[in-house]
């Protein structure tokens, strides 16, 4: 087998005295989308802070490309090829799109590669050409965080870290957004570690999953037996009572006439 291209071991992460992360461990492979499921405050962006280096973990290792990263500078990290979309995207207001997804090619040189990445970029979100000029500040919720993965794409990344991309978004938009966070992946062969609270929406898209309760991973398997197993659909797909419940009385009632 492959080794990983990230490898995450036993990391725990503190704010002060408070231990948000409790000894993770996660692996992803090259080529896959690898979902982290989780509730408010389970410790999702923590994680993702320690992997891209804005935070430091008190014990563990983070290994990317063969390479311990943990309690490296961000920016070094991100040259290496480890691409952090934040919580919240964070895009520049007050600079133009063009000049924010110049921001993400910052590190590198090759002009024109950078011009083949910015219509690539420009492939898969048009609006993005369209509102170039425009000071990002103005563009929607879901036009930001196009923007902001679009960012993290102009640095070349081998995999990139998502924060909740589906965060304030309408159904119809993170379906979009999902559809095209999947067609990177195919088409462009894109590595994502994708941090989630929208399970379903997660679940439909990655290859593997890892669900985090309190800084601990609980459970870890393939997307498609994630979607199989019963407490997921109960505590993370909101499918309690109605859908199995309301079948076998809908089935019953069949008998009776
Ligand atoms: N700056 C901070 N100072 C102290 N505690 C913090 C800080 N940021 C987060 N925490 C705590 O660490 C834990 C994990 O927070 P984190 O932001 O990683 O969760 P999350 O899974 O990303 O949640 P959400 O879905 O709300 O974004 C929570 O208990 C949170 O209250
Ligand atoms: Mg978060």
């Amino acid at each position: 087998m492959k080794e990983p291209i990230l490898k995450v071991r036993n990391i725990e992460t503190y704010y002060g005295p408070i231990m948000a992360i409790r000894g993770v461990s996660l692996d992803v492979e090259e080529g896959k989308i690898v979902t982290v499921l989780g509730a408010n405050g389970a410790g999702k962006t923590t994680i993702l802070k320690t992997i891209s280096g804005v935070m430091d973990p008190q014990k563990g290792s983070v290994v990317f490309d063969g390479q311990t990263i943990q309690k490296k500078d961000p920016d070094q990290i991100m040259r290496r090829g480890l691409s952090h979309v934040p919580e919240g995207r964070e895009v520049f207001p007050f600079l133009s799109v063009y000049d924010n997804l110049m921001m993400g090619a910052y590190t590198r040189n090759d002009k024109d590669a950078i011009a083949k990445d910015l219509e690539l970029v420009h492939d898969y979100f048009p609006i993005l050409k369209h509102r170039g000029e425009q000071p990002a500040g103005q563009l929607s919720g879901g036009e930001q965080q196009m923007l902001s993965i679009s960012r993290a794409m102009m640095s070349r990344p081998k995999v990139m870290l998502l924060d909740e991309p589906s965060l304030g978004l309408s159904p119809l938009l993170v379906k979009e957004i999902f559809g095209i966070i999947k067609r990177l992946n195919v088409e462009q062969g894109m590595t994502m570690l994708l941090v989630e609270q929208n399970a379903n929406i997660a679940l439909h898209t990655a290859d593997f999953g890892y669900v985090l309760e309190v800084g601990r991973i609980v459970m870890e398997d393939t997307t498609a037996n994630l979607l199989e197993k019963q407490d997921i659909q109960e505590f993370y797909l909101g499918m309690q009572d109605h859908g199995v419940r309301g079948k076998r009385r809908w089935k019953k009632r069949k008998t009776w006439r």
